[in-house]
């Protein structure tokens, strides 16, 4: 994965990329004309077609009818329309199942799924693997060199319904996935630890993947049988990047991954496979900042990306229709979201999808054209967006610069989320939400990186409680980044295992115990809803634990008295250690969101981490960096007009900024700033 790839297309665009899904075969063909004269009028200029098109493109097994999307792709070209082309193999024809019924996936209870939505196949299926490269094939083939196509979309969302399949076929797959990670039998049960509860596997026609049973799964099988699924649908994901690369060189491609929506493949081995990362976004409706979730998915896509730009494939212009009540965006919601990625580092802003479905499973997901037509909000917002996106040409090819780094791992999240652990009230995403939403509020910029990732140039590595896995060599790294004079926070219930979540011995937190200069012998979660008080009297919920410091010093303490401070009242919750050149932090407890803020807020100025910008509460302030100049993205989230220090030009308004930016309630600037020696003028 290089940048090149997504700063060639974003070249041949002219600019920022702009458009969505785009599904002309649901509508009669004299829609397709004005489709495309809207598109125009809106300033897109790419879309993803073909999708979900396989019954149309083999209406019978072997026979292929290119007719449609012939027609569908010489007409974006005529209308100046680039294309995103998708294989199509995320949605097998019914005949499919009729024809490889061995082919279609089993859940864990042994219940066979049949055709009838989408992405019904196992991933270990030959007759998957076989069908869908065959279809690839003749997809390279003929449009290989169209000159609408601009980029490849490998399937769509691999894993987001089908990632783990219990049939017989994916049994024998885990079990040659397993034979290539541990050798032999020994290897598996030492890693699996089938001493316990006699699991003990003396033949691997007796190892299965794990398939509902009487009580608590084996762990280290069920986390196992995670990488396995992550990777059998890596192997389709090569197997068409291979075609793809053979028949159609020069032509990039990507898949959109799910960021966090779904835990189920691991981010990072897809972006590698990728020219560059893409990744779908949605709100969560319920939450009333969803926009920071959106922001922690943005830092998590660029984190993907090695901190290059990327694409944002798919987002909503208003509710989709799969969360329990999915509610509409308020007046200027879809531009803020939409420009939150931009300042994040998208180089691309599209939408599932075009024209708004009138059948079907999705027929009340919003759509960049929706059912009401061009007299609607959403309409006057699409071609908003457009011009907004056109003034943003120059900043494409830009990058964000973080001084932060946030760890976060797949493996964990899946490990962490198992039966039997000490508190169901550990979420991975939650816990991560936490620190990040702590550093969103203080106008820091992080990237999402991998455990394993080069920590140098950082100033701060932040790791979120739940990080309960880590290799010897991730523990090392973080280690020798703090030892050379890095700094680190590190949350409760990381580093506890080893990456066959085999607890570390001699006391917790295992593998950071020696960096952190703490040791603690018991964990104390508490009760649900049960909350205790900090040394300084701010509160704290879901955990605590007996630390005894081995040369940290106690920055807070749980309070001494047993009626506020809980099961471990006047033990340390925050401890301090000087380690080599650096500091390690260790937080041993849940702070509510002001206790957090102050605390990481501290550890930053510690670090020696500023702010992109000084901002009120619920204005988010990021900053791009070009050749030329810098980008100040200003978003203000709230109902109040905001003043925020900078100096430069509005792209958007074309306003000159002398000193403090006036950002509207609701609105955002993305200002060009003053360089010395580089210039600001407008235009
Ligand atoms: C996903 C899929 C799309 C569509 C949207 C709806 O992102 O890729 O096909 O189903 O969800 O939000």
């Amino acid at each position: 994965m290089s940048g090149d790839a997504l700063r060639r297309l974003s070249g041949r665009l002219g600019g920022i990329a702009y458009g969505g899904d785009y599904n002309p075969e649901q509508w009669p063909r004299e829609v397709w004309d004005e489709d495309v004269r809207l598109m125009r009028e809106a300033g897109v200029n790419l879309v993803t077609v073909n999708v979900f098109s396989w019954a149309f493109l083999e209406p019978r097994p072997g026979e292929y009818e290119f007719g449609l999307l012939d027609e569908i792709m010489d007409l974006l070209h005529a209308g100046g329309i680039a294309v995103d082309l998708a294989t199509a193999t995320a949605s097998p024809p019914p005949w499919f199942s009729l024809r490889y019924p061995e082919a279609l996936p089993v859940t864990a209870d042994g219940t066979r799924l049949r055709h009838g939505s989408r992405q019904t196949f196992c991933p270990s299926s030959p007759a998957y693997a076989e069908a869908a490269g065959r279809l690839v094939e003749r997809l390279a083939e003929r449009y290989g060199d169209h000159p609408a196509l601009a980029l490849w979309h490998v399937h769509n969302e691999w894993g987001n319904h089908n990632a783990h399949c219990f049939c017989d076929t994916s049994a024998q797959a885990f079990r040659d996935w397993l034979r290539a990670r541990y050798g032999d039998l020994d290897g598996l049960n030492e890693a699996w630890g089938t001493a316990f509860w006699s699991q003990r596997y003396g033949d691997w026609a007796e190892v299965l993947p794990p398939r509902a049973t009487a009580a608590v799964a084996n762990p280290t099988q069920r986390l196992d049988h995670w990488r396995f699924s992550s990777d059998a649908l890596l192997a389709l994901h090569r197997r068409e990047a291979a075609i793809l690369r053979r028949l159609s060189p020069g032509v990039p491609l990507t898949t959109n991954l799910l960021v966090t929506l779904e835990k189920k493949v691991d981010g990072f081995s897809f972006a590698r496979e990728c020219d560059f990362v893409s990744v779908d976004q949605y709100l969560t409706a319920a939450d009333p900042e969803a926009h920071i979730g959106l922001s922690l998915d943005a830092d998590l896509a660029r984190g993907l990306g090695g901190g290059a730009p990327w694409l944002l494939m798919e987002h909503s212009t208003s509710a989709v229709n799969w969360q329990p009540r999915n509610v509409a965006k308020t007046p200027g919601q879809m531009r803020r979201n939409s420009l939150a990625h931009v300042a994040r580092g998208a180089d691309g802003v599209l939408f599932f999808q075009w024209r708004q479905s009138k059948a079907g499973a999705e027929k009340w997901h919003s759509a960049m054209l929706p059912h009401g037509g061009t007299d609607t909000k959403t309409w006057r917002e699409v071609t908003g967006l457009g011009r907004d996106l056109a003034a943003l040409a120059e900043v494409r090819g830009s990058r964000v610069a973080a001084d932060v780094a946030l760890l976060f791992d797949w493996n964990a999240w899946w490990a962490l989320e198992m039966d039997a652990t000490p508190s169901r009230d550990v979420r991975y995403l939650d816990l991560v939400r936490g620190w990040y939403e702590a550093l969103w509020s203080l106008g820091i910029t992080c990237d999402l990186v991998h455990p394993g990732s080069d920590l140098s140039g950082r100033r701060l590595v932040l790791v979120p409680p739940g990080l309960c896995l880590t290799t010897d060599a991730d523990a090392a790294s973080l280690a020798a980044f703090v030892r050379d004079g890095g700094h680190a926070a590190v949350g409760f219930f990381s580093g506890v295992a080893d990456e066959n979540d085999q607890v570390r011995l001699g006391g917790y937190p295992g593998a950071y115990r020696e960096l952190l200069g703490v040791r603690t012998d018991e964990f104390f979660p508490l009760r649900e809803a049960e909350t205790v008080r900090l040394s300084d009297g701010s509160p704290a919920t879901v955990w605590t634990e007996r630390v005894e410091p081995r040369g940290a010093e106690t920055v807070l303490s749980f309070a001494a008295d047993p009626a506020s401070g809980g099961p471990v009242a006047g033990h340390p919750a925050v401890t301090r250690h000087a380690f080599g050149e650096g500091t390690a932090w260790y937080v041993a407890t849940r702070p509510d969101a002001d206790g957090l803020r102050r605390l990481l807020g501290r550890v930053c100025r510690v670090a020696g981490v500023a702010a992109a910008a000084e901002v009120p509460a619920g204005v988010e302030a990021v900053r791009r960096h070009g050749p030329e100049a810098t980008y100040l993205f200003l978003i203000n989230h709230t109902a109040r007009d905001a003043s925020v220090p900078a100096s430069g030009v509005d792209l958007l308004s074309g306003a000159a900024v002398d000193g403090r930016a006036a950002v509207p309630a609701g609105d955002v600037m993305v200002i060009r700033e003053h360089r010395p020696g580089g210039s600001t003028a407008a235009g």
